[in-house]
Protein backbone atom coordinates (compact mmCIF):
# COMPACT_ATOMS: atom_id res chain seq x y z
CA UNK A 1 0.00 0.00 0.00
CA UNK A 2 1.48 3.27 -0.81
CA UNK A 3 1.25 6.58 0.93
CA UNK A 4 2.46 9.89 0.08
CA UNK A 5 4.28 11.80 2.44
CA UNK A 6 3.54 15.06 4.13
CA UNK A 7 5.51 17.03 1.90
CA UNK A 8 4.85 20.33 0.41
CA UNK A 9 4.35 21.03 -3.47
CA UNK A 10 1.95 19.69 -5.85
CA UNK A 11 0.65 16.19 -6.09
CA UNK A 12 2.48 15.16 -8.89
CA UNK A 13 5.84 16.00 -7.47
CA UNK A 14 5.27 14.70 -4.58
CA UNK A 15 4.08 11.17 -5.90
CA UNK A 16 7.18 11.38 -8.08
CA UNK A 17 9.48 11.94 -5.22
CA UNK A 18 7.68 9.38 -3.49
CA UNK A 19 8.01 6.29 -6.57
CA UNK A 20 11.63 7.46 -7.02
CA UNK A 21 12.58 6.98 -3.20
CA UNK A 22 11.26 3.19 -3.54
CA UNK A 23 13.48 2.84 -6.86
CA UNK A 24 17.18 4.63 -5.49
CA UNK A 25 16.54 2.90 -2.44
CA UNK A 26 16.32 -0.34 -3.38
CA UNK A 27 12.91 -1.33 -1.71
CA UNK A 28 11.82 -1.55 -5.85
CA UNK A 29 14.67 -3.99 -7.82
CA UNK A 30 15.63 -3.22 -11.48
CA UNK A 31 12.48 -5.51 -13.36
CA UNK A 32 9.85 -4.29 -10.96
CA UNK A 33 6.92 -3.59 -12.11
CA UNK A 34 4.93 -0.62 -11.31
CA UNK A 35 1.64 -0.05 -10.44
CA UNK A 36 -0.68 1.42 -13.30
CA UNK A 37 -1.52 5.21 -13.60
CA UNK A 38 -5.55 3.86 -12.89
CA UNK A 39 -3.80 1.86 -9.93
CA UNK A 40 -2.01 4.52 -8.79
CA UNK A 41 -4.87 7.19 -9.12
CA UNK A 42 -7.23 4.94 -7.13
CA UNK A 43 -5.30 3.56 -4.07
CA UNK A 44 -4.09 7.41 -3.30
CA UNK A 45 -7.27 9.39 -3.92
CA UNK A 46 -5.17 11.18 -6.84
CA UNK A 47 -6.77 12.17 -10.47
CA UNK A 48 -5.49 10.08 -13.48
CA UNK A 49 -3.68 12.82 -14.89
CA UNK A 50 -1.18 13.23 -11.84
CA UNK A 51 -0.08 9.75 -12.10
CA UNK A 52 0.48 9.96 -15.38
CA UNK A 53 2.49 13.08 -15.06
CA UNK A 54 4.45 11.49 -12.03
CA UNK A 55 5.48 8.36 -14.51
CA UNK A 56 6.67 10.43 -17.37
CA UNK A 57 8.90 12.17 -14.87
CA UNK A 58 10.66 9.06 -13.83
CA UNK A 59 10.82 7.50 -17.61
CA UNK A 60 12.41 10.70 -18.71
CA UNK A 61 14.54 10.13 -15.74
CA UNK A 62 15.89 6.83 -16.92
CA UNK A 63 14.61 5.46 -13.78
CA UNK A 64 11.70 3.29 -15.43
CA UNK A 65 11.07 2.06 -18.93
CA UNK A 66 7.38 1.43 -20.49
CA UNK A 67 7.23 -2.01 -22.00
CA UNK A 68 4.45 -4.18 -23.33
CA UNK A 69 2.05 -1.77 -24.06
CA UNK A 70 2.13 0.34 -21.03
CA UNK A 71 3.15 -1.77 -18.49
CA UNK A 72 6.52 -0.04 -16.64
CA UNK A 73 9.28 -1.69 -14.90
CA UNK A 74 12.07 -0.55 -13.20
CA UNK A 75 15.42 -0.22 -15.44
CA UNK A 76 17.69 1.56 -13.06
CA UNK A 77 19.38 -0.31 -10.05
CA UNK A 78 19.37 1.26 -6.51
CA UNK A 79 23.27 2.69 -6.67
CA UNK A 80 25.89 0.20 -6.28
CA UNK A 81 27.56 0.24 -2.81
CA UNK A 82 31.13 1.33 -2.96
CA UNK A 83 33.50 -1.53 -4.49
CA UNK A 84 36.75 -0.97 -4.47
CA UNK A 85 37.68 -3.60 -6.70
CA UNK A 86 34.69 -2.36 -9.27
CA UNK A 87 36.98 -0.87 -11.58
CA UNK A 88 40.67 -2.10 -11.52
CA UNK A 89 41.67 -1.68 -14.79
CA UNK A 90 42.00 1.82 -13.55
CA UNK A 91 44.86 0.27 -11.84
CA UNK A 92 48.51 1.80 -12.84
CA UNK A 93 50.59 -0.69 -11.59
CA UNK A 94 50.68 -2.59 -14.86
CA UNK A 95 50.53 -2.32 -18.75
CA UNK A 96 47.42 -1.53 -20.77
CA UNK A 97 45.99 -3.76 -23.41
CA UNK A 98 44.21 -1.72 -26.59
CA UNK A 99 41.36 -0.20 -25.85
CA UNK A 100 41.16 -0.27 -22.00
CA UNK A 101 39.63 2.64 -20.92
CA UNK A 102 40.83 5.40 -18.48
CA UNK A 103 45.06 5.61 -19.75
CA UNK A 104 47.31 7.99 -21.06
CA UNK A 105 50.92 8.03 -22.04
CA UNK A 106 54.05 9.39 -20.65
CA UNK A 107 55.88 7.89 -23.06
CA UNK A 108 56.69 11.47 -24.66
CA UNK A 109 57.25 12.97 -21.64
CA UNK A 110 60.84 15.14 -21.65
CA UNK A 111 62.27 12.77 -18.60
CA UNK A 112 65.68 14.29 -19.58
CA UNK A 113 64.10 18.16 -19.11
CA UNK A 114 62.55 17.36 -16.27
CA UNK A 115 65.69 15.39 -14.28
CA UNK A 116 67.37 18.36 -14.81
CA UNK A 117 64.74 20.68 -13.27
CA UNK A 118 64.16 18.30 -10.12
CA UNK A 119 68.08 18.39 -9.79
CA UNK A 120 68.45 22.38 -10.07
CA UNK A 121 65.45 23.88 -7.90
CA UNK A 122 66.46 27.11 -6.42
CA UNK A 123 67.86 27.07 -3.28
CA UNK A 124 64.63 27.57 -0.72
CA UNK A 125 62.81 24.68 -2.30
CA UNK A 126 65.85 22.63 -1.63
CA UNK A 127 66.19 24.36 2.41
CA UNK A 128 62.05 23.64 2.52
CA UNK A 129 62.27 20.08 0.85
CA UNK A 130 63.05 18.35 4.57
CA UNK A 131 59.48 20.61 6.10
CA UNK A 132 57.32 20.59 3.46
CA UNK A 133 55.65 23.50 1.29
CA UNK A 134 53.32 24.41 4.02
CA UNK A 135 49.45 24.75 3.88
CA UNK A 136 48.29 25.18 0.03
CA UNK A 137 51.19 24.37 -2.09
CA UNK A 138 54.79 25.06 -2.67
CA UNK A 139 53.91 29.34 -3.60
CA UNK A 140 55.98 29.46 -7.02
CA UNK A 141 54.09 26.55 -7.81
CA UNK A 142 50.62 28.20 -6.52
CA UNK A 143 51.61 31.40 -8.40
CA UNK A 144 52.84 29.05 -11.78
CA UNK A 145 49.04 28.03 -11.73
CA UNK A 146 47.40 30.74 -11.46
CA UNK A 147 49.03 32.17 -14.28
CA UNK A 148 48.84 28.99 -16.43
CA UNK A 149 45.05 28.83 -15.79
CA UNK A 150 44.77 32.26 -16.79
CA UNK A 151 46.20 31.18 -20.12
CA UNK A 152 45.16 28.34 -20.53
CA UNK A 153 41.55 28.20 -19.68
CA UNK A 154 40.68 31.97 -19.02
CA UNK A 155 40.22 31.60 -15.35
CA UNK A 156 40.69 34.93 -13.61
CA UNK A 157 42.52 33.48 -9.92
CA UNK A 158 45.48 34.63 -7.58
CA UNK A 159 48.07 32.50 -6.34
CA UNK A 160 46.57 32.05 -2.60
CA UNK A 161 42.97 30.57 -4.34
CA UNK A 162 45.18 27.64 -5.57
CA UNK A 163 45.17 24.50 -3.41
CA UNK A 164 47.57 21.95 -4.52
CA UNK A 165 46.79 18.50 -3.80
CA UNK A 166 47.67 14.82 -4.51
CA UNK A 167 45.12 13.78 -7.04
CA UNK A 168 41.32 15.01 -8.49
CA UNK A 169 39.96 12.33 -5.84
CA UNK A 170 41.83 14.33 -2.98
CA UNK A 171 40.40 17.34 -4.01
CA UNK A 172 36.45 15.60 -4.24
CA UNK A 173 37.22 14.90 -0.76
CA UNK A 174 38.36 17.85 0.73
CA UNK A 175 35.54 20.05 -0.65
CA UNK A 176 33.25 17.33 0.88
CA UNK A 177 34.75 17.18 4.00
CA UNK A 178 34.64 20.96 4.57
CA UNK A 179 31.31 21.84 3.32
CA UNK A 180 29.24 19.04 3.45
CA UNK A 181 26.52 17.34 6.09
CA UNK A 182 25.86 13.70 5.93
CA UNK A 183 22.83 12.68 3.22
CA UNK A 184 23.55 16.06 1.17
CA UNK A 185 22.19 15.55 -1.98
CA UNK A 186 24.53 15.44 -4.99
CA UNK A 187 23.56 16.12 -8.46
CA UNK A 188 25.70 13.15 -10.04
CA UNK A 189 26.55 12.75 -14.17
CA UNK A 190 24.32 9.33 -15.25
CA UNK A 191 26.37 7.95 -16.56
CA UNK A 192 29.56 8.90 -14.97
CA UNK A 193 32.61 8.81 -13.19
CA UNK A 194 32.81 5.31 -10.94
CA UNK A 195 35.74 6.53 -8.45
CA UNK A 196 34.18 10.31 -8.26
CA UNK A 197 30.87 8.24 -7.10
CA UNK A 198 32.23 5.60 -4.92
CA UNK A 199 34.45 8.48 -2.94
CA UNK A 200 31.12 10.43 -2.42
CA UNK A 201 29.04 7.44 -1.39
CA UNK A 202 32.05 7.09 1.19
CA UNK A 203 31.68 10.15 2.59
CA UNK A 204 27.82 9.52 3.18
CA UNK A 205 26.43 11.90 0.53
CA UNK A 206 22.60 10.97 -1.35
CA UNK A 207 23.61 10.75 -5.07
CA UNK A 208 21.31 11.67 -7.55
CA UNK A 209 21.93 10.67 -10.89
CA UNK A 210 21.24 13.14 -13.31
CA UNK A 211 20.72 12.25 -17.27
CA UNK A 212 23.34 13.43 -19.68
CA UNK A 213 22.28 14.06 -22.95
CA UNK A 214 23.46 15.60 -26.22
CA UNK A 215 24.36 18.66 -23.98
CA UNK A 216 25.49 17.32 -21.29
CA UNK A 217 23.60 16.84 -17.89
CA UNK A 218 20.28 18.01 -18.19
CA UNK A 219 19.53 20.55 -15.49
CA UNK A 220 15.89 20.25 -16.10
CA UNK A 221 15.49 17.23 -14.67
CA UNK A 222 18.38 17.60 -11.80
CA UNK A 223 15.72 20.62 -10.69
CA UNK A 224 12.95 18.64 -10.93
CA UNK A 225 14.41 15.57 -8.57
CA UNK A 226 16.59 17.47 -5.99
CA UNK A 227 15.98 21.21 -6.15
CA UNK A 228 17.58 21.64 -2.90
CA UNK A 229 20.64 20.06 -3.68
CA UNK A 230 23.75 21.33 -2.13
CA UNK A 231 26.31 20.39 -5.47
CA UNK A 232 26.57 18.95 -8.51
CA UNK A 233 29.50 17.11 -10.15
CA UNK A 234 29.77 17.96 -13.85
CA UNK A 235 32.89 17.21 -16.53
CA UNK A 236 31.80 19.89 -19.20
CA UNK A 237 34.94 20.59 -20.69
CA UNK A 238 34.86 16.53 -21.51
CA UNK A 239 31.94 14.50 -20.23
CA UNK A 240 33.09 10.96 -18.72
CA UNK A 241 32.10 8.33 -20.40
CA UNK A 242 30.22 10.03 -22.99
CA UNK A 243 32.52 12.72 -24.70
CA UNK A 244 29.99 15.22 -24.72
CA UNK A 245 31.24 18.95 -24.15
CA UNK A 246 28.44 20.99 -22.33
CA UNK A 247 26.27 23.37 -24.16
CA UNK A 248 26.42 27.17 -23.78
CA UNK A 249 22.84 26.86 -22.40
CA UNK A 250 23.15 24.42 -19.90
CA UNK A 251 26.66 26.01 -18.86
CA UNK A 252 24.43 29.08 -17.98
CA UNK A 253 21.68 27.12 -16.46
CA UNK A 254 23.35 25.35 -13.89
CA UNK A 255 25.20 28.57 -12.96
CA UNK A 256 22.04 30.12 -12.42
CA UNK A 257 20.49 26.64 -10.33
CA UNK A 258 23.43 27.04 -8.35
CA UNK A 259 23.14 30.71 -7.57
CA UNK A 260 19.43 30.59 -6.80
CA UNK A 261 20.11 27.79 -5.09
CA UNK A 262 23.32 28.66 -3.08
CA UNK A 263 24.66 25.43 -4.17
CA UNK A 264 28.26 24.25 -5.15
CA UNK A 265 28.96 23.50 -8.72
CA UNK A 266 32.34 20.84 -8.69
CA UNK A 267 33.79 21.23 -11.82
CA UNK A 268 36.01 18.53 -12.88
CA UNK A 269 38.21 19.93 -15.70
CA UNK A 270 38.52 16.41 -16.99
CA UNK A 271 40.62 16.03 -20.35
CA UNK A 272 40.02 19.70 -21.68
CA UNK A 273 43.17 19.01 -23.55
CA UNK A 274 41.79 16.29 -25.58
CA UNK A 275 39.97 18.11 -27.89
CA UNK A 276 40.94 17.24 -31.53
CA UNK A 277 38.39 19.57 -33.78
CA UNK A 278 38.87 23.35 -33.97
CA UNK A 279 38.87 25.93 -31.31
CA UNK A 280 39.86 23.19 -28.32
CA UNK A 281 37.56 22.84 -24.93
CA UNK A 282 34.89 25.69 -24.43
CA UNK A 283 36.25 28.19 -21.34
CA UNK A 284 35.17 26.38 -17.91
CA UNK A 285 32.48 27.11 -16.42
CA UNK A 286 34.49 28.73 -13.54
CA UNK A 287 35.48 31.46 -15.84
CA UNK A 288 32.06 32.35 -16.84
CA UNK A 289 29.29 35.14 -14.52
CA UNK A 290 28.33 32.59 -12.15
CA UNK A 291 31.72 31.23 -11.53
CA UNK A 292 31.78 32.13 -7.88
CA UNK A 293 29.59 28.73 -7.02
CA UNK A 294 32.43 26.87 -8.51
CA UNK A 295 35.26 24.88 -7.33
CA UNK A 296 37.55 24.07 -10.16
CA UNK A 297 39.62 20.70 -10.80
CA UNK A 298 42.17 19.96 -12.66
CA UNK A 299 44.87 16.85 -12.58
CA UNK A 300 48.04 16.83 -14.00
CA UNK A 301 48.41 13.45 -13.16
CA UNK A 302 46.74 12.64 -16.47
CA UNK A 303 48.53 14.65 -18.45
CA UNK A 304 52.19 14.58 -17.30
CA UNK A 305 52.66 11.14 -15.36
CA UNK A 306 50.66 9.02 -13.81
CA UNK A 307 53.49 9.11 -10.57
CA UNK A 308 53.25 12.79 -10.42
CA UNK A 309 50.64 13.02 -8.12
CA UNK A 310 49.91 16.88 -8.63
CA UNK A 311 46.73 18.10 -8.97
CA UNK A 312 44.85 21.04 -8.01
CA UNK A 313 41.73 23.55 -6.89
CA UNK A 314 40.93 26.46 -7.22
CA UNK A 315 38.19 28.36 -5.12
CA UNK A 316 36.60 31.75 -3.92
CA UNK A 317 40.09 33.04 -1.66
CA UNK A 318 37.74 32.34 2.12
CA UNK A 319 37.48 28.85 1.04
CA UNK A 320 40.72 28.43 -0.52
CA UNK A 321 42.11 28.99 2.93
CA UNK A 322 40.27 26.57 4.58
CA UNK A 323 40.71 24.26 1.89
CA UNK A 324 44.43 24.51 2.21
CA UNK A 325 44.40 24.06 5.71
CA UNK A 326 42.59 21.13 6.19
CA UNK A 327 44.16 19.21 3.41
CA UNK A 328 47.26 19.98 5.06
CA UNK A 329 45.87 18.29 7.92
CA UNK A 330 44.64 15.19 6.20
CA UNK A 331 46.90 14.93 3.91
CA UNK A 332 50.28 17.16 3.52
CA UNK A 333 51.37 18.63 0.55
CA UNK A 334 53.38 16.69 -2.32
CA UNK A 335 57.18 16.94 -1.99
CA UNK A 336 58.59 19.81 -2.32
CA UNK A 337 61.56 19.02 -5.29
CA UNK A 338 58.63 17.80 -7.11
CA UNK A 339 56.18 20.81 -6.97
CA UNK A 340 59.34 23.26 -7.55
CA UNK A 341 60.27 21.51 -10.70
CA UNK A 342 56.41 21.27 -12.22
CA UNK A 343 56.43 25.42 -11.37
CA UNK A 344 59.60 25.69 -13.67
CA UNK A 345 58.01 23.25 -15.96
CA UNK A 346 54.70 25.40 -16.00
CA UNK A 347 56.98 28.56 -16.38
CA UNK A 348 59.20 27.76 -19.24
CA UNK A 349 56.63 26.75 -21.20
CA UNK A 350 57.45 23.15 -21.31
CA UNK A 351 54.27 21.73 -20.02
CA UNK A 352 52.60 23.80 -23.22
CA UNK A 353 54.88 22.11 -25.47
CA UNK A 354 54.16 18.83 -23.61
CA UNK A 355 50.50 19.10 -24.10
CA UNK A 356 51.06 20.23 -27.96
CA UNK A 357 53.15 17.13 -28.52
CA UNK A 358 50.95 14.47 -26.87
CA UNK A 359 47.72 16.01 -28.58
CA UNK A 360 49.29 16.01 -31.99
CA UNK A 361 50.16 12.13 -31.18
CA UNK A 362 47.03 11.51 -29.95
CA UNK A 363 45.26 12.49 -33.03
CA UNK A 364 46.86 10.14 -34.95
CA UNK A 365 46.54 7.77 -32.90
CA UNK A 366 42.89 8.19 -32.97
CA UNK A 367 42.52 8.73 -36.94
CA UNK A 368 44.41 5.16 -37.59
CA UNK A 369 41.68 3.93 -35.14
CA UNK A 370 38.42 5.95 -37.21
CA UNK A 371 40.22 4.76 -40.37
CA UNK A 372 40.03 1.17 -39.19
CA UNK A 373 36.45 1.61 -38.16
CA UNK A 374 34.91 2.61 -41.58
CA UNK A 375 34.14 -0.79 -41.99
CA UNK A 376 31.74 -1.47 -38.43
CA UNK A 377 28.07 -3.19 -39.83
CA UNK A 378 25.63 -0.66 -40.78
CA UNK A 379 24.03 1.26 -37.01
CA UNK A 380 27.69 1.24 -35.50
CA UNK A 381 28.47 5.09 -35.58
CA UNK A 382 32.45 6.24 -34.53
CA UNK A 383 31.50 9.57 -32.97
CA UNK A 384 34.40 11.22 -34.15
CA UNK A 385 33.33 14.60 -33.20
CA UNK A 386 33.54 14.25 -29.04
CA UNK A 387 36.33 14.68 -27.00
CA UNK A 388 38.61 12.75 -24.99
CA UNK A 389 41.24 10.19 -24.78
CA UNK A 390 38.62 7.27 -25.80
CA UNK A 391 36.60 6.69 -28.91
CA UNK A 392 32.60 6.22 -28.50
CA UNK A 393 30.65 4.11 -30.82
CA UNK A 394 27.44 4.23 -30.94
CA UNK A 395 25.23 0.95 -31.25
CA UNK A 396 22.54 0.33 -32.79
CA UNK A 397 18.64 -0.04 -31.15
CA UNK A 398 18.42 -2.76 -29.24
CA UNK A 399 21.95 -3.72 -28.87
CA UNK A 400 22.72 -3.97 -25.29
CA UNK A 401 26.64 -2.13 -25.05
CA UNK A 402 27.61 -3.70 -22.05
CA UNK A 403 26.73 -7.26 -22.62
CA UNK A 404 28.08 -6.63 -26.34
CA UNK A 405 31.46 -5.05 -24.34
CA UNK A 406 31.43 -7.88 -21.62
CA UNK A 407 31.66 -10.50 -25.52
CA UNK A 408 34.30 -8.48 -27.24
CA UNK A 409 35.82 -9.10 -23.59
CA UNK A 410 35.59 -12.51 -23.50
CA UNK A 411 37.07 -12.82 -27.15
CA UNK A 412 40.51 -10.79 -26.03
CA UNK A 413 38.95 -7.80 -27.01
CA UNK A 414 39.25 -4.64 -24.45
CA UNK A 415 36.62 -2.17 -24.53
CA UNK A 416 33.57 -0.88 -21.92
CA UNK A 417 30.33 -0.12 -22.57
CA UNK A 418 28.49 3.17 -21.84
CA UNK A 419 26.08 1.80 -19.57
CA UNK A 420 28.35 0.19 -17.93
CA UNK A 421 28.94 3.51 -15.98
CA UNK A 422 25.55 4.14 -15.88
CA UNK A 423 22.74 3.21 -12.67
CA UNK A 424 19.54 4.16 -15.32
CA UNK A 425 18.75 3.53 -18.91
CA UNK A 426 18.30 7.00 -19.96
CA UNK A 427 21.92 6.94 -21.10
CA UNK A 428 23.10 6.84 -24.68
CA UNK A 429 24.41 3.13 -25.83
CA UNK A 430 27.89 2.62 -27.03
CA UNK A 431 30.95 1.16 -26.89
CA UNK A 432 33.96 2.66 -25.90
CA UNK A 433 37.40 2.55 -26.65
CA UNK A 434 40.77 4.20 -25.16
CA UNK A 435 42.92 4.66 -28.12
CA UNK A 436 46.16 7.02 -26.38
CA UNK A 437 47.85 5.24 -24.80
CA UNK A 438 48.77 2.82 -27.64
CA UNK A 439 51.01 3.43 -30.95
CA UNK A 440 49.33 3.42 -34.51
CA UNK A 441 51.11 0.11 -34.67
CA UNK A 442 49.53 -1.63 -31.70
CA UNK A 443 46.33 -0.08 -32.62
CA UNK A 444 45.73 -1.70 -36.32
CA UNK A 445 45.34 -5.56 -35.31
CA UNK A 446 42.66 -5.40 -32.29
CA UNK A 447 40.78 -2.53 -34.56
CA UNK A 448 40.57 -5.17 -37.17
CA UNK A 449 39.20 -7.85 -34.94
CA UNK A 450 36.86 -5.87 -33.69
CA UNK A 451 35.87 -4.86 -37.03
CA UNK A 452 35.84 -8.36 -38.15
CA UNK A 453 33.81 -10.14 -34.55
CA UNK A 454 31.19 -6.83 -34.85
CA UNK A 455 30.44 -7.96 -38.77
CA UNK A 456 30.21 -11.83 -37.79
CA UNK A 457 27.91 -10.40 -35.43
CA UNK A 458 25.79 -8.40 -37.14
CA UNK A 459 25.92 -9.69 -40.71
CA UNK A 460 23.58 -7.32 -42.17
CA UNK A 461 23.96 -4.45 -39.55
CA UNK A 462 21.13 -3.35 -37.30
CA UNK A 463 19.57 0.07 -37.14
C1 LIG B 1 36.27 12.23 -14.82
C2 LIG B 1 37.63 11.91 -14.26
N1 LIG B 1 38.22 12.79 -13.43
C3 LIG B 1 39.45 12.52 -12.90
C4 LIG B 1 40.14 11.35 -13.17
C5 LIG B 1 41.49 11.02 -12.59
O1 LIG B 1 42.19 12.05 -12.04
P1 LIG B 1 43.39 11.75 -11.02
O2 LIG B 1 44.40 10.92 -11.75
O3 LIG B 1 43.90 13.08 -10.64
O4 LIG B 1 42.80 11.03 -9.87
C6 LIG B 1 39.55 10.41 -14.04
C7 LIG B 1 40.27 9.15 -14.35
O5 LIG B 1 39.88 8.29 -15.08
C8 LIG B 1 38.26 10.71 -14.58
O6 LIG B 1 37.66 9.82 -15.40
Amino acid sequence: MLTLDDDDGPLYLRLYRRLRGLILDGSWETGTKLPSSRTLSEELGVSRNTALHALEMLIADGLVQARQGSAIYVTAAAPKPTDLDRHPSLSRHRKPVPFEVGWHTAEFFPLDKWDRLQSKIPAEARSASLYGSGPGGWPELRQAIASYAGAARGLSVSADQVVIVSNTQSALDLVIRLLAEPNDEIWMEDPGYPIAQDLLRLNQLTLVPVPVDGEGLNVQSGSRQAPAARFAYVTPACQFPTGRVMSAGRRAEILDWASANRAWVIEDDWEWHAHFGKGGAPRPLASLPGGERVLFLQTFNRTIFPALRIAFLIAPPDLAIKLAELSHRIAGEPSVPTQAALAEFLERGLYAAHLRATRAAYAERRSVLLNELRSLPPGFEPHADRAGLHLVIGTPSGVDDSELAADLRSKGIECSGISEFSTGNACERGLILGFAAFTPQQILKPARRLVRHLQALYPHGRR
